[in-house]
């Protein structure tokens, strides 16, 4: 499933859409950087963290290729298809280093801290190799390269957050923004690659998160998601006040910046999301009803071997006390297909918990086998490819009727919409997302992008609403 940045605020592994075009002026700058990132929504955030770091060093950004003396990749290695289309756009590199023997060719993210040295034997015109913890060493390592070295720095680091650092937005609408409250992930879910890529969880200063998110409405963003792997084990230690500050807390902070801003956060870790989370969701208007709350699979069997640490009747019992505190809070979920040792009634176990919870958003997947996770050291992958992609169809299909009912239920109804920009499909329209994350197209009149508007839903499809905006 391919999502564009722009549009979709929970973008967690998403392999990916490439984004190459930069909101910035080019001044005379020393070099050219070019930068693609694939994968989550972190990486989109670090890549503009990396803008930031190779601007202060006079390395300008471009959005053409052929001009640029550097090219970056930032990399996803969560399943093994995100490393496959990953070294594919690579060999189309080949061509432009032959014109231009100087160019640099990096590769940034997770793909890097997995693979570190190994890459540069691998792919033989990569020069670059730095890892998400390892970024203010980029003009350095550029300048090693410079002179025909092949550098790297893959070091992960336990205090690392870029909290300093102003990023510079990249491919941005001028509406919505993501802003990185933290970084790492310390549960050790045994399918996941991404500890071992992102280190030991960590969580950035309030104050910093609040100086960013205050500079993006002041600019004219309306919308920040506040991103983490596990956004509900934010905790820092306020020093000055003697005071720590909890997920919930920081939440609310940051909604009191202006009812005009509004707020989600990515990703939510079932064991972790507090009754304190959903009660300030409910307290604050302009805080989204709308909760990513992966559930990887509905049988307590699978879920105890991927160490997810909660059972099915937990997660259920977690569902309804969202539901019940925030009765229209949209829902979505990750599953995954075909994990080690699934059996047919394993795979019923995660179609019934679709049935119950009929998410509005799910973002499925086959397993795929990452080396050094502790399923791969383990487990056996004894899942026939053919199963795991044909019950990855049953739960596709099975979803396709669940979002579209959620969608059918919201016709008649009137919801607020921020707009993000013009509907792709016409120049006519306009499209944003409601409260509940969900996609609503209406016509332009003369209303403009960054603004709220009531609209009367009229009509869906599977994945929009669409209608007209009402006085
Ligand atoms: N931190 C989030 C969480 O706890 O759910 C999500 C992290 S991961 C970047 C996004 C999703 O990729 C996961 O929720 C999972 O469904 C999927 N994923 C991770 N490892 C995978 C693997 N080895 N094979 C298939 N899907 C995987
Ligand atoms: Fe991976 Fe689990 Fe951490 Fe999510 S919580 S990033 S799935 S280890
Ligand atoms: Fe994100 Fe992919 Fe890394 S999902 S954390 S970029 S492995």
């Amino acid at each position: 499933m391919i999502e564009n940045i722009s549009n979709k605020i929970h973008d967690e592994s998403r392999q990916g859409e490439a984004f190459s075009s930069l909101n910035i002026e080019n001044e005379a700058y020393n070099k050219l950087f070019y930068i693609e990132s694939y994968g989550c929504a972190m990486n989109f955030a670090d890549s503009e963290v990396v803008a930031s770091i190779l601007h202060a060093n006079q390395i300008g950004a471009t959005t053409n290729l052929e001009d640029a003396d550097i090219i970056l990749v930032n990399t996803c290695s969560i399943r093994e298809k995100a490393e496959e289309r990953i070294r594919k756009r690579l060999t189309e590199f080949k061509q432009l280093k032959r014109q231009n023997p100087g160019l640099i060719i990096g590769i940034l993210g997770c793909m890097a801290e997995r693979l570190k040295g190994d890459l540069l034997d691998e792919e033989k015109l990569v020069d670059i190799v730095v890892g998400p913890d390892a970024y203010r060493s980029l003009p350095t390592l550029i300048e090693e390269a410079e002179t025909g070295q092949k550098a790297v720095n893959v070091l992960l680091s336990r205090e690392e957050t870029y909290a300093d650092i102003s990023p510079i937005r990249l491919n941005s609408n001028g509406v919505n923004a993501f802003v990185s409250i933290m970084r790492g992930c310390n549960n050790m879910c045994s399918f996941c690659v991404v500890p071992f890529t992102r280190g030991r969880e960590r969580s950035r200063s309030l104050y910093s998160i609040l100086a960013e998110s205050e500079a993006l409405f002041n600019e004219g963003y309306r919308e920040i998601t506040l991103l983490g792997q596990n956004v509900d084990s934010y905790y820092w230690r306020d020093d000055e006040k003697n005071e720590n500050v909890s997920f919930d807390q920081l939440l609310e902070k940051v909604a009191l910046i202006s009812p005009l801003l509004r707020v989600r956060f990515s990703t939510s870790h079932p064991k972790d999301i507090t009754d304190e989370v959903l009660f300030t969701m409910k307290k604050h208007d302009n805080i989204c009803n709308y909760i990513h709350l992966p559930v990887q699979s509905g049988s307590t069997r699978m879920l105890q071997m991927m160490n997810r640490t909660y059972s099915r009747e937990w997660y259920i019992n977690k569902i309804n006390r969202i539901k019940e505190i925030l009765p229209d809070c949209g829902i979505s979920t990750d599953m995954i297909t075909g994990f080690c040792t699934e059996t047919e009634e394993d795979h019923r176990d995660s179609l019934s918990l679709m049935e119950y919870c009929k998410y509005d958003l799910a973002y499925m997947y086959f397993y795929s086998e990452r080396p050094g996770t502790l399923a791969a050291r383990r487990f056996e992958d004894d899942v026939p490819l053919e199963i795991k992609k044909r019950r990855l169809q049953e739960m596709v299909d099975l979803h396709r009727i669940h979002s579209l009912e959620g969608m059918q239920k919201d016709v008649g109804k009137i919801c607020k919409v921020l707009i993000e920009g013009e509907s792709k499909k016409t120049s006519e329209e306009f499209y944003g997302r409601n409260d509940q994350n969900k996609v609503v197209v209406f016509p332009k009149m003369n209303f403009k992008k960054g603004e709220y508007v009531q609209v009367k839903i009229e009509r869906c499809t599977a994945g929009t609403l669409i209608g007209k905006v009402i006085d």
